[in-house]
Protein backbone atom coordinates (compact mmCIF):
# COMPACT_ATOMS: atom_id res chain seq x y z
CA UNK A 1 0.00 0.00 0.00
CA UNK A 2 1.35 3.42 -0.96
CA UNK A 3 2.19 5.35 2.28
CA UNK A 4 0.66 9.03 0.63
CA UNK A 5 -0.52 10.59 3.78
CA UNK A 6 1.79 14.17 3.95
CA UNK A 7 1.82 15.38 7.02
CA UNK A 8 1.89 13.94 10.50
CA UNK A 9 2.22 15.56 14.20
CA UNK A 10 4.86 15.99 16.65
CA UNK A 11 2.73 17.14 19.87
CA UNK A 12 0.73 20.24 18.70
CA UNK A 13 2.79 20.73 15.46
CA UNK A 14 1.55 19.70 12.26
CA UNK A 15 4.44 18.99 10.03
CA UNK A 16 4.23 19.46 6.13
CA UNK A 17 5.39 17.24 4.46
CA UNK A 18 7.97 14.25 4.53
CA UNK A 19 10.97 15.28 4.49
CA UNK A 20 13.29 16.76 7.23
CA UNK A 21 16.86 17.88 7.39
CA UNK A 22 19.23 15.52 9.76
CA UNK A 23 20.75 17.12 12.19
CA UNK A 24 25.01 17.48 11.32
CA UNK A 25 26.56 18.64 13.88
CA UNK A 26 28.77 21.53 12.42
CA UNK A 27 26.89 21.62 9.50
CA UNK A 28 23.05 22.40 9.99
CA UNK A 29 23.73 25.92 11.62
CA UNK A 30 21.34 28.74 11.34
CA UNK A 31 22.20 29.41 7.29
CA UNK A 32 21.95 26.03 6.27
CA UNK A 33 18.99 24.91 8.07
CA UNK A 34 17.22 28.41 6.60
CA UNK A 35 18.29 27.49 3.17
CA UNK A 36 16.71 24.00 3.40
CA UNK A 37 13.88 24.90 4.36
CA UNK A 38 13.22 27.34 1.62
CA UNK A 39 13.23 24.51 -0.26
CA UNK A 40 10.45 22.53 1.51
CA UNK A 41 12.80 20.99 4.77
CA UNK A 42 9.93 20.22 6.96
CA UNK A 43 11.41 20.15 10.12
CA UNK A 44 15.51 20.93 10.75
CA UNK A 45 17.55 20.66 14.05
CA UNK A 46 19.96 22.59 15.77
CA UNK A 47 22.54 21.88 17.85
CA UNK A 48 22.06 22.39 21.56
CA UNK A 49 23.07 25.04 23.80
CA UNK A 50 25.02 24.33 26.74
CA UNK A 51 23.20 24.65 30.32
CA UNK A 52 26.97 25.29 31.67
CA UNK A 53 26.33 28.64 32.69
CA UNK A 54 30.20 29.36 33.01
CA UNK A 55 29.61 28.81 28.75
CA UNK A 56 26.47 30.24 28.04
CA UNK A 57 28.55 33.82 27.05
CA UNK A 58 30.42 32.31 24.76
CA UNK A 59 30.38 33.52 20.99
CA UNK A 60 29.77 29.34 20.01
CA UNK A 61 26.63 28.57 22.37
CA UNK A 62 25.66 32.86 21.23
CA UNK A 63 25.69 31.88 17.57
CA UNK A 64 23.94 28.44 18.26
CA UNK A 65 20.78 30.39 20.12
CA UNK A 66 17.11 30.37 18.23
CA UNK A 67 16.03 33.25 17.35
CA UNK A 68 12.51 33.68 17.50
CA UNK A 69 12.36 34.35 13.22
CA UNK A 70 13.20 30.86 12.73
CA UNK A 71 10.70 28.72 10.72
CA UNK A 72 8.18 26.74 13.76
CA UNK A 73 8.46 24.63 15.03
CA UNK A 74 11.94 25.25 16.61
CA UNK A 75 13.56 21.98 17.35
CA UNK A 76 16.89 21.15 19.29
CA UNK A 77 18.81 18.28 20.27
CA UNK A 78 20.22 17.00 23.21
CA UNK A 79 22.75 14.69 23.80
CA UNK A 80 24.36 12.97 27.48
CA UNK A 81 24.00 10.39 29.68
CA UNK A 82 23.34 11.92 33.38
CA UNK A 83 19.10 11.77 33.49
CA UNK A 84 19.06 15.02 35.70
CA UNK A 85 21.66 16.91 33.64
CA UNK A 86 19.86 15.96 30.21
CA UNK A 87 16.31 17.24 31.79
CA UNK A 88 18.53 20.42 32.80
CA UNK A 89 19.80 21.14 29.55
CA UNK A 90 15.83 20.12 27.41
CA UNK A 91 14.67 22.97 30.12
CA UNK A 92 17.57 25.49 30.08
CA UNK A 93 16.79 25.03 25.88
CA UNK A 94 13.11 25.46 25.73
CA UNK A 95 13.45 28.43 27.84
CA UNK A 96 15.61 29.56 25.17
CA UNK A 97 13.30 29.33 22.68
CA UNK A 98 12.97 25.62 21.83
CA UNK A 99 9.76 24.02 20.85
CA UNK A 100 10.81 20.61 20.32
CA UNK A 101 13.65 18.79 22.17
CA UNK A 102 15.07 15.66 20.38
CA UNK A 103 17.53 13.27 22.07
CA UNK A 104 20.27 12.27 20.10
CA UNK A 105 20.83 8.51 20.89
CA UNK A 106 22.56 7.99 17.38
CA UNK A 107 25.47 9.55 17.21
CA UNK A 108 28.30 6.78 17.07
CA UNK A 109 31.75 9.02 17.76
CA UNK A 110 34.03 7.60 19.91
CA UNK A 111 34.17 10.57 22.39
CA UNK A 112 30.45 10.43 22.62
CA UNK A 113 30.39 6.44 22.90
CA UNK A 114 33.06 6.12 25.54
CA UNK A 115 31.01 7.92 28.01
CA UNK A 116 27.61 6.20 26.66
CA UNK A 117 26.10 8.49 25.54
CA UNK A 118 25.12 9.15 21.71
CA UNK A 119 24.31 5.18 20.43
CA UNK A 120 26.23 3.45 23.22
CA UNK A 121 22.90 4.49 25.52
CA UNK A 122 21.40 1.40 23.68
CA UNK A 123 23.03 -0.84 25.25
CA UNK A 124 21.08 0.25 28.50
CA UNK A 125 17.38 0.33 28.46
CA UNK A 126 17.19 1.01 32.06
CA UNK A 127 18.78 3.92 31.72
CA UNK A 128 17.27 5.07 28.56
CA UNK A 129 14.05 4.54 30.06
CA UNK A 130 15.50 7.38 33.17
CA UNK A 131 16.87 9.53 30.57
CA UNK A 132 13.10 9.42 28.29
CA UNK A 133 11.10 9.84 31.41
CA UNK A 134 13.06 12.50 33.06
CA UNK A 135 13.34 14.86 29.98
CA UNK A 136 9.55 14.18 29.06
CA UNK A 137 8.68 15.05 32.81
CA UNK A 138 10.97 18.55 33.06
CA UNK A 139 9.42 20.13 29.73
CA UNK A 140 6.14 20.91 28.17
CA UNK A 141 7.24 20.67 24.87
CA UNK A 142 7.33 17.48 22.63
CA UNK A 143 10.53 15.42 23.19
CA UNK A 144 11.63 13.04 19.87
CA UNK A 145 14.12 10.37 20.10
CA UNK A 146 16.82 9.91 17.14
CA UNK A 147 18.72 6.39 17.11
CA UNK A 148 20.43 4.07 14.90
CA UNK A 149 18.62 0.20 14.91
CA UNK A 150 21.25 -0.83 17.98
CA UNK A 151 24.43 -1.48 19.40
CA UNK A 152 25.82 -4.32 16.74
CA UNK A 153 25.03 -6.87 14.32
CA UNK A 154 23.64 -9.24 17.36
CA UNK A 155 22.59 -6.16 19.41
CA UNK A 156 19.74 -4.71 17.21
CA UNK A 157 17.38 -3.65 20.12
CA UNK A 158 15.82 -0.48 18.76
CA UNK A 159 12.52 -2.16 18.73
CA UNK A 160 13.14 -2.50 22.76
CA UNK A 161 13.84 1.04 22.95
CA UNK A 162 11.30 2.02 20.71
CA UNK A 163 8.63 0.39 22.94
CA UNK A 164 10.39 2.28 25.90
CA UNK A 165 9.89 5.58 24.13
CA UNK A 166 6.42 5.56 23.51
CA UNK A 167 5.75 4.52 27.07
CA UNK A 168 7.93 7.45 28.16
CA UNK A 169 5.75 9.68 26.04
CA UNK A 170 8.47 10.61 23.02
CA UNK A 171 6.38 12.50 20.40
CA UNK A 172 8.55 10.81 17.43
CA UNK A 173 11.10 8.58 16.73
CA UNK A 174 14.05 8.90 14.09
CA UNK A 175 15.63 5.91 13.32
CA UNK A 176 18.99 5.64 11.23
CA UNK A 177 19.03 2.43 10.07
CA UNK A 178 22.47 1.39 10.85
CA UNK A 179 23.88 -0.14 14.12
CA UNK A 180 26.36 1.77 16.18
CA UNK A 181 29.09 -0.54 14.94
CA UNK A 182 28.77 0.40 11.56
CA UNK A 183 29.37 4.07 11.73
CA UNK A 184 28.39 5.00 8.56
CA UNK A 185 29.68 1.95 6.28
CA UNK A 186 27.88 -0.36 4.11
CA UNK A 187 24.14 0.23 3.88
CA UNK A 188 21.41 1.17 5.99
CA UNK A 189 18.90 -1.59 5.53
CA UNK A 190 15.05 -0.72 5.80
CA UNK A 191 13.55 -3.60 7.39
CA UNK A 192 14.23 -3.36 11.03
CA UNK A 193 12.39 0.40 10.48
CA UNK A 194 9.83 -1.23 9.01
CA UNK A 195 9.13 -3.13 11.96
CA UNK A 196 9.72 -0.41 14.28
CA UNK A 197 6.94 1.34 12.61
CA UNK A 198 4.70 -1.74 13.14
CA UNK A 199 5.30 -2.25 16.56
CA UNK A 200 4.44 1.42 17.86
CA UNK A 201 1.82 3.95 17.09
CA UNK A 202 4.11 7.44 17.71
CA UNK A 203 5.13 8.79 13.98
CA UNK A 204 8.05 6.73 12.80
CA UNK A 205 10.93 8.87 10.14
CA UNK A 206 13.45 6.47 8.55
CA UNK A 207 16.84 8.04 8.16
CA UNK A 208 19.93 6.61 6.13
CA UNK A 209 21.37 6.65 2.62
CA UNK A 210 18.41 8.06 1.35
CA UNK A 211 19.95 9.67 -2.06
CA UNK A 212 17.64 10.11 -4.65
CA UNK A 213 13.61 10.40 -4.99
CA UNK A 214 13.03 6.50 -5.78
CA UNK A 215 14.72 5.41 -2.79
CA UNK A 216 12.54 8.06 -1.15
CA UNK A 217 9.01 6.58 -2.35
CA UNK A 218 10.82 3.09 -1.79
CA UNK A 219 11.85 3.76 1.84
CA UNK A 220 8.51 5.20 2.56
CA UNK A 221 6.13 2.69 0.75
CA UNK A 222 8.79 -0.39 2.65
CA UNK A 223 8.61 0.90 5.74
CA UNK A 224 5.35 2.73 6.47
CA UNK A 225 7.61 5.59 7.73
CA UNK A 226 5.64 8.86 8.60
CA UNK A 227 8.97 10.73 7.28
CA UNK A 228 12.24 10.64 5.71
CA UNK A 229 15.36 12.49 7.71
CA UNK A 230 18.14 13.51 5.02
CA UNK A 231 21.07 14.19 5.79
CA UNK A 232 24.90 13.79 3.78
CA UNK A 233 22.80 13.85 0.41
CA UNK A 234 21.67 17.90 1.31
CA UNK A 235 25.39 18.72 0.91
CA UNK A 236 25.85 21.28 -1.66
CA UNK A 237 22.30 20.55 -3.09
CA UNK A 238 19.44 22.07 -0.38
CA UNK A 239 17.59 22.51 -3.61
CA UNK A 240 17.24 18.60 -3.38
CA UNK A 241 13.97 18.99 -0.71
CA UNK A 242 11.83 20.43 -3.77
CA UNK A 243 13.03 18.09 -6.14
CA UNK A 244 12.09 14.89 -3.72
CA UNK A 245 9.05 16.71 -2.33
CA UNK A 246 7.97 17.78 -6.65
CA UNK A 247 8.07 13.46 -7.14
CA UNK A 248 6.45 12.62 -3.62
CA UNK A 249 3.69 14.55 -4.14
CA UNK A 250 1.20 17.01 -1.91
CA UNK A 251 3.83 19.39 -0.93
CA UNK A 252 4.09 22.70 -2.43
CA UNK A 253 7.75 24.08 -3.52
CA UNK A 254 9.34 27.26 -1.76
CA UNK A 255 7.40 30.24 -2.65
CA UNK A 256 10.43 31.30 -5.11
CA UNK A 257 11.75 28.29 -6.24
CA UNK A 258 9.98 25.83 -9.16
CA UNK A 259 10.87 22.65 -9.18
CA UNK A 260 12.96 21.03 -10.25
CA UNK A 261 15.22 24.39 -9.85
CA UNK A 262 17.08 25.49 -13.13
CA UNK A 263 21.14 25.61 -13.10
CA UNK A 264 20.62 29.68 -12.54
CA UNK A 265 18.41 28.84 -9.07
CA UNK A 266 21.05 26.47 -8.17
CA UNK A 267 23.82 29.30 -8.20
CA UNK A 268 22.15 31.61 -7.00
CA UNK A 269 21.11 29.48 -3.97
CA UNK A 270 24.77 28.52 -3.56
CA UNK A 271 25.60 32.16 -3.76
CA UNK A 272 23.09 33.70 -1.97
CA UNK A 273 24.16 30.59 1.00
CA UNK A 274 27.59 31.88 0.91
CA UNK A 275 26.78 35.49 1.33
CA UNK A 276 24.38 34.23 4.21
CA UNK A 277 27.29 32.28 5.87
CA UNK A 278 29.31 35.78 5.90
CA UNK A 279 26.72 37.64 7.39
CA UNK A 280 26.23 34.94 10.47
CA UNK A 281 29.68 34.33 11.25
CA UNK A 282 31.07 37.58 10.31
CA UNK A 283 33.55 37.77 7.30
CA UNK A 284 36.69 36.38 9.18
CA UNK A 285 35.01 33.05 10.91
CA UNK A 286 32.79 33.16 7.88
CA UNK A 287 35.18 32.73 5.14
CA UNK A 288 36.41 29.58 6.95
CA UNK A 289 32.95 28.18 7.30
CA UNK A 290 32.14 28.44 4.08
CA UNK A 291 34.85 26.55 2.44
CA UNK A 292 33.63 23.83 2.73
CA UNK A 293 29.95 24.35 1.34
CA UNK A 294 31.69 25.89 -1.45
CA UNK A 295 33.28 22.19 -2.00
CA UNK A 296 30.28 20.75 -1.67
CA UNK A 297 28.39 22.96 -4.11
CA UNK A 298 31.29 22.55 -6.65
CA UNK A 299 31.11 19.06 -6.63
CA UNK A 300 27.19 19.05 -6.81
CA UNK A 301 27.32 21.17 -9.77
CA UNK A 302 30.70 19.78 -11.53
CA UNK A 303 28.14 18.38 -14.67
CA UNK A 304 27.90 22.17 -15.53
CA UNK A 305 31.62 22.94 -15.40
CA UNK A 306 32.74 24.46 -18.75
CA UNK A 307 35.26 22.49 -20.77
CA UNK A 308 36.84 25.39 -20.51
CA UNK A 309 37.49 25.89 -17.13
CA UNK A 310 38.20 22.16 -16.99
CA UNK A 311 41.13 22.85 -19.06
CA UNK A 312 41.94 25.61 -16.98
CA UNK A 313 42.27 24.00 -13.63
CA UNK A 314 40.36 20.50 -12.54
CA UNK A 315 38.11 20.44 -9.85
CA UNK A 316 40.89 19.67 -7.07
CA UNK A 317 43.16 22.92 -8.32
CA UNK A 318 39.81 25.09 -8.08
CA UNK A 319 39.04 24.32 -4.85
CA UNK A 320 42.69 24.77 -3.49
CA UNK A 321 42.65 28.29 -5.74
CA UNK A 322 39.36 29.06 -3.47
CA UNK A 323 40.09 27.81 -0.51
CA UNK A 324 42.75 30.01 -0.04
CA UNK A 325 41.18 33.08 -0.33
CA UNK A 326 41.57 34.91 2.65
CA UNK A 327 38.71 37.93 2.46
CA UNK A 328 34.87 36.99 2.08
CA UNK A 329 34.30 39.63 -0.39
CA UNK A 330 37.15 37.88 -2.41
CA UNK A 331 35.61 34.74 -1.96
CA UNK A 332 32.29 35.33 -2.90
CA UNK A 333 33.41 37.51 -6.05
CA UNK A 334 35.15 34.66 -7.44
CA UNK A 335 32.87 31.90 -6.94
CA UNK A 336 30.21 34.07 -8.12
CA UNK A 337 32.84 34.39 -11.15
CA UNK A 338 33.29 30.44 -11.38
CA UNK A 339 29.69 29.50 -10.94
CA UNK A 340 28.94 32.36 -13.25
CA UNK A 341 30.95 29.79 -15.82
CA UNK A 342 29.21 27.22 -15.34
CA UNK A 343 26.02 29.01 -17.38
CA UNK A 344 27.70 30.07 -20.46
CA UNK A 345 30.14 28.62 -22.77
CA UNK A 346 32.76 31.37 -23.01
CA UNK A 347 34.53 31.72 -19.95
CA UNK A 348 35.96 34.84 -19.35
CA UNK A 349 36.76 34.16 -15.70
CA UNK A 350 38.51 37.17 -15.06
CA UNK A 351 36.34 40.40 -16.85
CA UNK A 352 35.59 42.20 -13.72
CA UNK A 353 32.74 44.20 -15.84
CA UNK A 354 31.04 40.69 -15.27
CA UNK A 355 32.06 40.65 -11.84
CA UNK A 356 31.01 43.63 -11.26
CA UNK A 357 27.48 43.38 -12.78
CA UNK A 358 26.57 39.97 -11.41
CA UNK A 359 27.37 41.07 -7.77
CA UNK A 360 24.58 44.34 -8.38
CA UNK A 361 22.28 42.20 -9.77
CA UNK A 362 22.60 39.67 -6.44
CA UNK A 363 22.44 42.57 -4.27
CA UNK A 364 19.36 43.65 -5.67
CA UNK A 365 17.85 40.19 -5.85
CA UNK A 366 18.71 40.44 -1.84
CA UNK A 367 17.36 44.36 -1.15
CA UNK A 368 14.27 42.86 -3.02
CA UNK A 369 14.10 39.98 -0.67
CA UNK A 370 13.75 37.30 -3.74
CA UNK A 371 16.65 35.55 -1.96
CA UNK A 372 16.66 33.84 1.37
CA UNK A 373 17.11 36.97 2.93
CA UNK A 374 16.08 36.82 6.58
CA UNK A 375 19.23 35.34 8.31
CA UNK A 376 20.06 37.85 10.97
CA UNK A 377 23.91 39.21 11.29
CA UNK A 378 24.47 37.81 14.46
CA UNK A 379 28.19 38.94 14.28
CA UNK A 380 27.19 41.93 14.03
CA UNK A 381 25.28 41.69 17.35
CA UNK A 382 28.47 39.74 19.13
C1 LIG B 1 29.12 15.37 9.72
C2 LIG B 1 27.95 14.70 10.39
C3 LIG B 1 27.52 15.15 11.62
C4 LIG B 1 26.43 14.52 12.25
N1 LIG B 1 26.00 15.02 13.45
C5 LIG B 1 24.90 14.46 14.03
C6 LIG B 1 24.38 15.01 15.24
O1 LIG B 1 24.89 15.98 15.79
N2 LIG B 1 23.29 14.42 15.77
C7 LIG B 1 22.69 13.32 15.19
O2 LIG B 1 21.69 12.84 15.71
N3 LIG B 1 23.16 12.80 14.04
C8 LIG B 1 24.25 13.34 13.46
N4 LIG B 1 24.71 12.83 12.29
C9 LIG B 1 24.00 11.70 11.67
C10 LIG B 1 22.96 12.19 10.66
O3 LIG B 1 21.95 12.94 11.31
C11 LIG B 1 22.31 11.01 9.92
O4 LIG B 1 21.68 10.18 10.86
C12 LIG B 1 23.29 10.18 9.11
O5 LIG B 1 24.18 11.03 8.38
C13 LIG B 1 22.59 9.22 8.15
O6 LIG B 1 21.78 9.90 7.23
P1 LIG B 1 22.26 10.20 5.70
O7 LIG B 1 22.66 8.88 5.11
O8 LIG B 1 21.05 10.79 5.05
O9 LIG B 1 23.43 11.13 5.79
C14 LIG B 1 25.78 13.42 11.64
C15 LIG B 1 26.23 12.98 10.40
C16 LIG B 1 27.30 13.59 9.76
C17 LIG B 1 27.74 13.09 8.42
Amino acid sequence: MKNSRMSFSIGPYHIRGKLLLSPMAGITDRPYRDVCRSFGAALTTSEMITSDASLRHSRKTRLRMLDIDEAEPRSVQIMGTEPDAMAAAARFNVEHGAQIIDINMGCPAKKVCNKAAGSALMQDPKLVSHILERVVSAVDVPVTLKTRTGWSQNHRNVLEIAKIAEQCGIASLVVHGRTRNQGYSGHAEYETIRRVKQSIKIPVIANGDIQDPETARFVLDYSGADGLMLGRITQGQPWIFSQFNAILGGVKPSAYLPAPPSLEDKINTAISHIHAIHRFYGADQGVRIARKHIGWYLYSLKGHMPQALLEQKNLKQLKKQLFSIPSAKEQIETLIVILDSFCSDSVQVSDPKRIGKRIQTLKQHHDQGNINSTYRTKAAQL
